[in-house]
């Protein structure tokens, strides 16, 4: 946890009563999530409707009747095809599309219903884009960092913080920071893009494929940030992905698109029980869970809810040691 996070939640602590915490002690609350709200859903989709080209002989339905809820504090992945409408439908999630009709819920308030506050609420819903590497536009990568907070009317000793803070979760070394962005490999950008809006401190991050074009090990080290992000903050955070591997290795609760529509949503475990729902829609599910459910049609007794390789590898390694199989 950094300095200004860690001074942040100590006040707050100190409000409520409870002595400063002995240093090198570890509390169990640490994880300040939903610290200033106790709803259960942090940001609610509710029967969302978008058209492209309305009134017009193009018009597109590109989402249709999407309800669902993100949790503080949890990872939720969005996942679906290509034209699917999961763009579109987290550009709702923070008002820069306006919905035909439904509403979005920020902490229970219809975002739509004053727009003076929705640039304010941008500052606590970030949306990072697919491919916001294309936009970045400053000098230096610290400059593209400060970008937001210098929006939000912070003091610089304030961005200077938040910027290594943001710089420190997406694993970008301080030694880049007085560079240009446009000197750096694919892989640095898409990371100070992402810390751009990381520094914005968002109770909820919206990532559009954050890790699309990525190698593994870069894919690996975004991921690892965001939920480095989220342990830290207690901030909930949204991954659009088309890749099912990732979404079983990293997203909690799953909401799946197909065609417009929403498929299913829940927990992992539930959305994954759906696994011949999902693949009579194109959708697959996790090798893992696959190759699970194959050995388990031969009478393997293997637990439920494998979706990873290192899941299923641990399940199979008693039948290995015992010579069962
Ligand atoms: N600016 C646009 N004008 C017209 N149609 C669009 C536009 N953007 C997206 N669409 C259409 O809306 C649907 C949903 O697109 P999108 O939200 O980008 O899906 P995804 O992100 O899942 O690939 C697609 O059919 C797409 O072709
Ligand atoms: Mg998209």
């Amino acid at each position: 946890m950094t300095a200004n996070r860690e001074n942040k939640i100590r006040k707050k602590k100190k409000e409520k009563g409870p002595k400063k915490p002995e240093p090198g002690i570890t509390e169990p609350a640490e994880r300040p999530a939903s610290e200033d709200f106790s709803g259960e859903y942090i940001l609610e989709a509710k029967d969302l409707v978008y058209e492209y080209g309305a009134g017009t002989p193009f018009r597109k339905l590109a989402v249709d009747h999407v309800s669902f809820g993100v949790r503080p504090g949890r990872i939720t992945g969005i996942i679906g095809h290509t034209g699917s409408g999961k763009s579109t439908l987290v550009q709702m999630l923070n008002g820069l599309l306006s919905p035909k009709s439904g509403q979005v819920l920020y902490k229970g308030q219809d975002i739509g219903s004053d727009k003076k506050k929705l640039r304010e609420l941008r500052f606590q819903i970030g949306l990072v884009f697919q491919y916001p590497e294309y936009q970045l536009f400053e000098e230096t990568v610290k400059k593209d960092i400060a970008y937001g907070p210098t929006n939000m009317g912070l003091s610089a000793e304030e961005i200077e913080k938040r910027v290594l803070d943001a710089a420190n979760f997406v694993g970008l070394e301080s030694g880049l920071l007085d560079k240009s962005p446009f000197d750096l490999s694919g892989g640095q950008k898409r990371r100070v893009a992402i810390a751009g809006v990381l520094a914005m401190s968002p109770r909820v991050l919206i990532l559009d494929e954050p890790a699309s074009g990525l190698d593994p090990i870069g894919r690996r080290s975004i991921f690892d940030g965001l939920i480095r992000y989220r342990d830290d903050t207690g901030a909930a955070v949204v991954i659009v992905s088309h890749s099912m591997e990732d979404m079983a290795r990293y997203a909690e609760e799953i909401v799946v698109l197909s065609e417009d529509r929403l498929l299913v949503s829940g927990s992992r475990d539930e959305v994954f029980s759906h696994a011949e729902l999902l693949i009579e829609n194109g959708l697959d599910i996790p090798d893992a869970a696959r190759l699970a459910a194959a050995l388990r049609a031969r009478g393997m007794a293997l637990p439920e809810n494998l979706y990873t390789p290192e899941a299923l590898a641990a399940a199979l390694l008693p039948f290995l040691k015992g010579g069962r199989v």
